[in-house]
């Protein structure tokens, strides 16, 4: 019997030392978490510009995870930290652009943590659910090249 529940798309990306990792031993220790995740794999969270995070919402994703290393374990140092400047500027323009900004989500994971991987997936795909589907982009006003 099919329900009428909604079921979100949501992109994860994973940083390659930690939460990937951390994704990976979730995998293996058979932990069950929502399959509503697409998971692509960056070098380290810092690379995850906001060009990326507004691109997946306009291709249809209805919530964004980004996920990488706790602060002082980035394998590039200071990655994570440029990340959390980022995503809150990002959680800024979702707002402005009428999204609810709890549709981004930032997570420090690290490769031991398949545990709290599971977790946070099954945690953010629910409240991904009660926001329900994301507006669709083209509802935000765009600029052009001659203008406003
Ligand atoms: S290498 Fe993992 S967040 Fe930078």
């Amino acid at each position: 019997m099919k329900t009428n529940v909604f079921e979100p798309k949501i992109l994860a990306l994973l940083c390659n030392w930690c939460s990937y990792a951390g994704a990976d031993l979730a995998g293996v220790s058979r932990l069950q978490y929502p399959s509503n995740i697409r998971v692509i794999r960056v070098m380290c969270t810092g690379t995850v510009s906001p060009h990326h995070v507004l691109h997946a919402f306009n291709k249809g994703a209805d919530g964004v995870l980004v996920a990488g290393c706790h602060i002082g374990d980035c394998h590039y140092l200071k990655g994570n930290y440029m990340t959390i400047k980022r995503l809150s500027f990002v959680q800024g323009l979702l707002k402005f652009a009428g999204y609810d900004p709890d549709r981004l989500r930032l997570e420090w994971i690290s490769a031991a943590e398949g545990i709290k991987f599971a977790e946070v997936v099954r945690d953010f795909t629910g409240s991904v659910r009660k926001l329900g589907p994301a507006p669709p982009f083209d509802a935000v006003p765009q600029r052009t090249a001659t203008g406003p």
